[in-house]
């Protein structure tokens, strides 16, 4: 990376977007700036503190209140960005809503897809056209984002939509939740899935737009896979943890592809995992996810 870089983690005062930017820090030079953001002023605060002072952090490292929910401030710190640096050079929207497997997630679904899906429109609308050639935009999905983990009756809403449509879906979906008429017309109990597919298919729409001057200066859109990682967010679903990375182990591939001198046009705009697309019409069968919830609240109300 050249001088006077910089670079925004949104959700970042703990575990995979901290240690992302505990991972850009050292990588970038001292006069390259990485914004920690987070919704809590001390959290972030914290964080930033403890971030300068971990021995192999080379970048200044700034905290940054960012509620992802205010999408007017993610478009006034885009503006702020802008005026103060010319633009941005890393931007990963990462944040997501912590859900416990004994909520009810249709009642957690409106701060749920607002923190994950309508903060990544924001994002990819404010900080896209404020991306410096060169630069890496990701958005932090799962390997649930592919479309196959919905309905097939659902895919049209996905498939090779427009961001205005994803939203549209988005909003559908969220209206259906409301009405209790969500299951009838298909979608998936388990929030993360649509959210996860829709943060994937708001990628591939933008990526879709731009690919070619993108390729030409080796700017990169996509969407990643970090795996399953020891999180606070991701502990209460699994009874076994033997197979989870550390934050910093998930950090590392998604650092890899962020310092990576080129970009594969293999993988512009898709949702990457471990270096590698994983195909966007793959996926599991609906009804194992619900099982798959289903288990996992049956198991967090037994350890009440
Ligand atoms: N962990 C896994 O196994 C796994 C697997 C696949 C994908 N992912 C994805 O990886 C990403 C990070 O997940 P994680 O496991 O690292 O979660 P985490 O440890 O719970 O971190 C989530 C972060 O998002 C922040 N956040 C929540 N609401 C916010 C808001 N309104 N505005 C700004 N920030 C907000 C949290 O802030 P507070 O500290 O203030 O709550 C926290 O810093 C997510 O996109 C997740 O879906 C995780």
């Amino acid at each position: 990376m050249n001088a006077s870089r910089i670079a925004l983690v949104t959700g970042a005062n703990q575990g995979l977007g901290r240690a992302l930017v505990e991972g850009l820090a050292p990588r970038m030079n001292p006069g390259d700036l990485v914004l920690l953001t987070g919704r809590n002023p001390q959290r972030v605060t914290d964080a930033a503190r403890e971030v300068t002072q971990l021995p192999g952090t080379r970048a200044r490292v700034e905290g940054r209140v960012l509620d992802v929910t205010d999408t007017d401030a993610i478009a006034r710190l885009a503006g702020d960005v802008r005026a103060r640096f010319g633009g941005v050079d890393v931007v990963v929207s990462n944040a997501v809503a912590r859900l416990m497997p004994e909520e009810s997630q249709a009642e957690r679904a409106d701060e749920f897809i607002d923190v994950s899906n309508r903060a990544t429109h924001a994002i990819l609308r404010s900080f896209g056209p404020v991306l410096r050639p060169g630069g890496r935009l990701l958005v932090v999905a799962s390997s649930l984002g592919t479309l196959g983990h919905l309905a097939p009756r659902l895919h049209h809403l996905f498939d090779g939509a427009s961001l205005e449509q994803v939203e549209y879906a988005v909003e559908s979906w969220r209206s259906a939740l409301h009405n209790g008429t969500a299951q009838e017309a298909g979608w998936p109990v388990w929030l993360n899935v649509p959210s996860k597919v829709a943060q994937v298919a708001a990628v591939r729409a933008v990526a879709a737009e731009r690919r070619a001057q993108d390729l030409i200066d080796s700017t990169l859109i996509a969407s990643v896979c970090p795996g399953m990682v020891d999180t606070a967010t991701s502990r209460p679903w699994f009874s076994d943890y033997s197979q989870a990375q550390t934050p910093a182990q998930a950090a590392r591939p998604v650092l890899d592809l962020i310092f990576a001198e080129h970009v594969d046009p293999a993988l512009y705009g898709e949702l990457v995992r471990f270096g590698k697309a994983l195909p966007w019409h793959d996926g599991t069968p609906p009804l194992e996810q619900d099982r798959m919830l289903t288990r996992a609240s049956d198991s967090a109300r037994r350890r009440r």
